[in-house]
């Protein structure tokens, strides 16, 4: 993505034509990871429906910058941009405390605060491991911990933004995986313990959505084939790569009045793809791990380090 303030695809529609406008009015979104891709798309359909939002981000400028796109989307909506690392208690508790001074409340929570690379376990130094684990499981903790005070006023409603990748285990994503999974467990426990309070907790685990950060990150070019990448019949059964909006629908729904008696569910959102076991790292398994294959060079995506010692 060329413009970083502008992270959605432009070209990308909203949502489906399924939802009636206002059906959020009043409502106030709070969004961990909210100036990634999809998190911004989730957050940008429920602020065309009428909802405000604080969204939150390690880099403030990008942050707020990606806030202002976010508003353009209703005129008179307020979108503010926090800078704030989710694996700091204390700043999460600050931001929740300027969001209900600004917005008045919170009614929805989306968990999308998420760290990915793609690496083996020898390429993996326990402070990597640690840092996903901090970011994705901790991090989601510590927003569910810092906003609970304030869902338990609304009896609001928490999406976690999962993934599909410890379903089967996914090569390269020992990491990432056992952080998801840390995440679902949360979740399922969260849907028993706050129920009675009136507020559900759900998953949404998308699979592979064209035009995002995390595809660029786990599926650089030289592990998909061109033919493949434009042409994904072969991996999905849907025959393509997931959108943005088609994410946003799923959220809408969990937090509409549709949604009110789903708790504790996971709602996947990849076309079917995690059944077929194509997760992305595996689209060259098993080559890349077989005698021959030590200078496969996968770790070509921004922010990649050189792997001293890994043997692929
Ligand atoms: C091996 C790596 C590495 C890599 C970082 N590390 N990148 N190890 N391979 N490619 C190691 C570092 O060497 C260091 O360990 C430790 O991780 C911490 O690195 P820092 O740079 O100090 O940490 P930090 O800046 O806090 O965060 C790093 C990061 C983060 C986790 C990589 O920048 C990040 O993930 N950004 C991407 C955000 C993103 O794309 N999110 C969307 C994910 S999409 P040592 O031992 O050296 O100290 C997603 C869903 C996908 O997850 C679903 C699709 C199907």
């Amino acid at each position: 993505m060329s413009n970083p303030a502008v992270p959605f695809p432009p070209e990308d529609e909203l949502y489906s034509n399924a939802w009636a406008k206002d059906i959020f009015k009043d409502k106030v979104v709070f969004c961990t990871g909210g100036a990634g891709t999809i998190c911004s798309g989730q957050v940008r359909a429920l602020v065309s429906l009428g909802a405000n939002a604080a969204i939150l981000g390690r880099r403030e400028a990008n942050t707020k910058a990606v806030a202002a796109e976010i508003a353009k989307v209703r005129p008179g909506s307020k979108v503010i941009g926090f800078g704030c690392d989710v694996r700091d208690y204390n700043a999460l508790v600050s931001t929740v405390e300027a969001t209900v001074k600004e917005l008045g409340k919170i009614d929805f929570l989306i968990c999308g605060a998420a760290g990915n690379f793609l690496s083996t376990i020898e390429g993996l130094s326990s402070n990597a491991f640690k840092t996903v684990i901090d970011i994705d499981l901790l991090g989601s903790y510590n927003t569910v911990k810092a906003c609970l005070p304030e869902l338990r006023k609304t009896k609001g409603r928490i999406i976690f933004v999962s993934a599909t990748f410890h379903y089967t285990g996914t090569a390269l994503q020992a990491h990432v995986g056992a952080a998801k999974a840390g995440i679902d467990a949360l979740s399922h426990t969260l849907a028993l313990e706050l129920g009675p309070a009136g507020i559900t907790s759900n998953i949404i685990a998308p699979g592979a959505i064209a035009n995002t950060e995390g595809m660029e990150r786990l599926a650089p070019k030289n592990m998909i084939p061109d033919d493949m990448r434009k042409n994904p019949a072969k991996l999905n059964p849907l025959g393509r790569w997931g959108t943005v909006s088609e994410v946003a629908d799923s959220t809408i729904f969990l937090f509409s009045d549709a949604g009110r008696y789903v708790n504790g569910i996971t709602l996947v959102v990849d076309g079917g793809s995690w059944r077929n076991s194509n997760s992305i790292a595996n689209f060259l398994y098993p080559t890349i791990f077989q005698p021959g294959a030590e200078n496969f060079d996968f770790m070509t995506t921004k922010g990649a380090k050189k792997q001293n010692g890994s043997k692929l």
